[in-house]
């Protein structure tokens, strides 16, 4: 697993992911977006306060991985993509490079991430990293359940003791 800036030919891509209405109602995606709209939308300038790198597996974009904030606390979000990559440890795969990608070549002092309780392999893979559960964030929907974010935190000492 590696990490690299997205290119605009990535856009394709991710649209094609979103072609998938069960990978939308996960990733909370628009999936009434058409395709033309989807690739409009990845290819969009992000804001100055959101990181993102494309996650490989050799030359395969196999998800992506967000810093968001600003300062040394930032909040990590991690997609994998297309959902037939769903279940092989690729998740905690693209959450584990965003954390190095954050911790080393970023030098936060803090990742924060949260997840949708019944979003059960997002929650487990932020359990599995190592995060600290901190509280209980606000009311949420998964797959049409009501549900609630979960928060949990790392430092920088507590990644690399
Ligand atoms: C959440 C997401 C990243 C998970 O990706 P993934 O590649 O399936 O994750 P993994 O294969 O690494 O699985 C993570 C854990 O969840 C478990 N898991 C996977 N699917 C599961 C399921 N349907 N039910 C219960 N547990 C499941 C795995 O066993 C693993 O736990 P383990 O480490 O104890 O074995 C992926 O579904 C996704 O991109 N969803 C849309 C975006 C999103 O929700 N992002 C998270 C919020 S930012």
């Amino acid at each position: 697993m590696h990490l690299r800036p997205l290119l605009t030919g990535d856009a394709e891509l991710l649209a094609d992911w979103g072609a998938d209405p069960v990978f939308c109602a996960h990733a909370g995606w628009n999936a009434d977006a058409s395709w033309r709209e989807r690739v409009a939308w990845a290819r969009r300038d992000l804001p100055d306060d959101l990181l993102r790198r494309a996650a490989l597996v050799g030359a395969d974009v196999v998800g992506y991985v967000d810093l968001h904030g600003a300062g040394e606390r930032r909040e990590l979000g991690y997609v994998v993509g297309g959902r037939d990559r769903w279940g092989q440890g690729l998740g905690h795969a693209v959450a584990f490079a965003g954390l190095e990608w954050g911790f080393g070549s970023l030098g936060l002092a803090e990742i924060w991430a949260e997840a949708i309780d019944a979003n059960v392999p997002s929650v487990r893979i932020l359990e599995r990293l190592g995060m600290r559960e901190t509280g209980r964030g606000g009311d949420a929907t998964f797959l049409g359940r009501n549900s609630f974010y979960r928060v949990f935190t790392l430092t920088a000492t507590e990644f690399a003791p």
